[in-house]
């Protein structure tokens, strides 16, 4: 009986669980898919108990609806979602809901109809890993900067031990020392950059991609080839021309060293609409893509790989994506990735006035 009902459901703009008898999860519609930002296949058959928390109010609705064999809504209901993904941990929603009692061919089914009061649960993440994220770079910094003062001392005292040595053999070890010390204060100056206002000026995305490509084009000559697809009908946009091309350029090279020299990238370019990006809601934005065909970003990494240090190559210092996600926050634009074998993707999107 359940599959009579899926084609119309389909449509609904309202999110749609569809249960059993035993309160298990028989359908549920793309837009409970989107609301509890899940996928079907991960639901189907879990009984609701698995898949929410705190379901008190709805166990009760649920019993409600029942003993009435009537439709009852709770105007105001809060659940909360076992972290499906790992990630994320628990989210709460709050939602109006209604229960509605059917029967079909002697089965009981149960249909709820879920609206959200607050925000979908996928901005509620995204605002709470935008808030995590803020709070590292904090805590980062001022660790930075905690280590750079007895850096300065340690180095210090090595230059004057070795003033001090008397045999020029040990001066090895103090060069170790000194050598060691700056390597770690680069890496800390790096860290610890000021952020700089942006200079803001009107540019084309485009003429953005093209340096771009032509620099990593002459870093990598044989093997690799950048493709265009452009949408030149583009408005031009408000941005820090030098900021935007050390983010493209810094998602290209990773492209680039991922494929080891040899593959295809794509840069593409379109506008997208009604985008909420940093918590506001914009009608027009701007989104760069940039697509190779390299082996993925490794799965251990991909929680992490806009942390500062987090990197995949023995030679990289894990700041490129963290310098990218900073100097697109501050054009108020966001940064994110699909990535399987065979198919990377970053997006970049910057909204348009
Ligand atoms: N297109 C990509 N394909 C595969 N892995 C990638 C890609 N982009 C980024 N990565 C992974 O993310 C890591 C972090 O990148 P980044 O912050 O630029 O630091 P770094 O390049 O210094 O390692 C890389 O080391 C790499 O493992
Ligand atoms: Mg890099």
């Amino acid at each position: 009986m359940a599959a009579s009902f899926f084609p119309t459901l389909e449509h609904l703009a309202t999110a749609v669980i569809l249960l059993d008898g035993q309160s298990r999860i028989l359908y549920l519609n793309p837009a409970a898919e989107n609301l509890f930002d899940a996928s079907n296949k991960t639901l189907i058959g879990h009984p609701l108990q698995h898949v929410f928390t705190h379901t008190q109010q709805l166990t009760t609705a649920m019993q409600q609806a029942i003993r009435n064999n009537a439709s009852f809504i709770e105007h105001d209901l809060t659940l909360g979602l076992h972290s499906l993904s790992g990630a994320h941990g628990n989210v709460r929603l709050q939602l109006r809901c209604t229960a509605t009692p059917l029967q079909a061919n002697n089965h009981s089914y149960l249909l709820l109809e879920f609206h959200p009061i607050d925000r979908p649960l996928k901005l509620a993440r995204e605002e709470q890993m935008l808030d995590q994220t803020q709070a590292n770079r904090l805590l980062l910094r001022n660790l930075a900067h905690e280590i750079k003062n007895p850096l300065g001392g340690i180095r210090g005292a090595a230059q004057l031990l070795e003033a001090e040595l008397s045999k020029p053999e040990l001066r090895e070890y103090t060069q170790v020392v000194i050598q060691e010390a700056d390597r770690l204060r680069a890496l800390l100056e790096k860290l610890l950059t000021p952020p700089q206002a942006p200079h803001l000026s009107e540019l084309d995305i485009h003429e953005v991609l093209e340096r771009v490509r032509r620099i990593v084009l002459a870093e990598v000559p044989k093997g690799l080839q950048i493709q265009r697809d452009y949408d030149i009908s583009l408005p031009h946009l408000r941005g820090d021309k030098e900021q935007l091309i050390q983010v493209m350029l810094n998602i290209v090279r990773n492209a680039a060293q991922a494929m080891h020299g040899r593959g295809t990238i794509i840069l593409r370019t379109r506008i997208a609409r009604q985008v909420t990006l940093m918590r506001k809601r914009h009608r027009l934005a701007l989104m760069v893509q940039i697509i190779d065909d390299g082996p993925g970003i490794p799965s251990h990494l991909r929680d992490q790989i806009f942390y500062p240090l987090v990197s995949g190559r023995a030679d990289g210092h894990g700041l490129g994506l963290t310098i990218a996600q900073d100097f697109v926050s501050q054009h108020h634009g966001s940064i994110e990735f699909e990535s399987e074998p065979g198919r990377t993707c970053f997006s970049v999107q910057l909204p348009l006035q």
